[in-house]
């Protein structure tokens, strides 16, 4: 039977990064929903048009342009044997649109991951984070910095920071996170999917916390 677990915590926390090192590990798929709406962005599509407007302000995407996303992209033959999920479900209904999704693949959410640290450390890893821009590899430049300044080790290209890293941004996209995603937490925790994960910890500690979790 696949296997589906869902990244959930705050913006900046590091579920990115850690889904990409269990993807590895597992050989699971990473998808990513910010990465799917970056991706039409970058290809100039109807869906990143619509998208941009929502992420420039650090709000959420409506959520049932996100379902089709999601949909779309979990029924492709690289998912069957199940995804680690970053990003999505960030609302009650989406929660409940991966469920209904979920049984039709007769499948369902194995495992919640919940990464939280404090407010302070997201921001601060926020200001500080370079994407690539070829195939979104994330660094920091004092938490895990390139080689190059500006240039991504694994495949060469340019660095950018994100837009909705500038601080205002980040602050609404963390209050959006507590309005509309944390609910998430009590849903997953009531039906015994939810693993507490000190994301404040450096990377390869978070990374070692979470393989004991899944393990287990
Ligand atoms: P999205 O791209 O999903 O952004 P996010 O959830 O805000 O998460 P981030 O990617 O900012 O952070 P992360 O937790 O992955 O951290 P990372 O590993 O990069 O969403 C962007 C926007 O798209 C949303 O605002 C919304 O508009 C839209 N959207 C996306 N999904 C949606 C949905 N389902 N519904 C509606 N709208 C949606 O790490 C951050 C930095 O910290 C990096 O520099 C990294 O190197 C560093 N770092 C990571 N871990 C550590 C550590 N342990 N110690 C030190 N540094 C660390």
């Amino acid at each position: 039977m696949a296997t589906y677990i869902v990244m959930l915590g705050p913006p900046g926390v590091g579920k990115g990064t850690q889904a990409k090192i269990l993807a590895e590990k597992t050989g699971l798929v990473h998808v990513s929903s910010g990465d799917l709406f970056r991706d039409n962005i970058k290809n100039q599509t109807e869906l990143g048009r619509v998208a941009q407007s929502y992420m420039n302000k650090g709000e959420l995407v409506p959520d049932d342009v996100t379902i089709a996303m999601i949909r779309e992209r979990l029924s492709r033959s690289d998912c069957q044997a199940g995804v680690i999920l970053d990003g999505f479900p960030r609302t009650p209904k989406q929660a409940d649109s991966l469920e209904q999704m979920l049984a039709e693949f007769g499948s369902e959410v194995n495992y919640v991951p919940f990464v939280n640290a404090d407010e302070e450390v997201l921001v601060e890893r926020l200001s500080g984070r370079w994407t690539c821009r070829a195939n979104g590899h994330v660094f920091h430049a004092t938490f895990n910095p390139p080689k190059e300044t500006g240039v991504c080790d694994l495949d060469g290209s340019e660095l950018y920071q994100r837009d909705d890293d500038k601080v205002e941004t980040v602050k609404n996209r963390i209050q959006v996170y507590r309005k509309q995603t944390a609910p998430l937490i009590e849903y997953y925790r009531e039906v015994g999917k939810l693993v507490e994960i000190n994301g404040a910890q450096p990377i390869e500690k978070v990374t070692a916390e979470l393989v004991k979790a899944l393990e287990k």
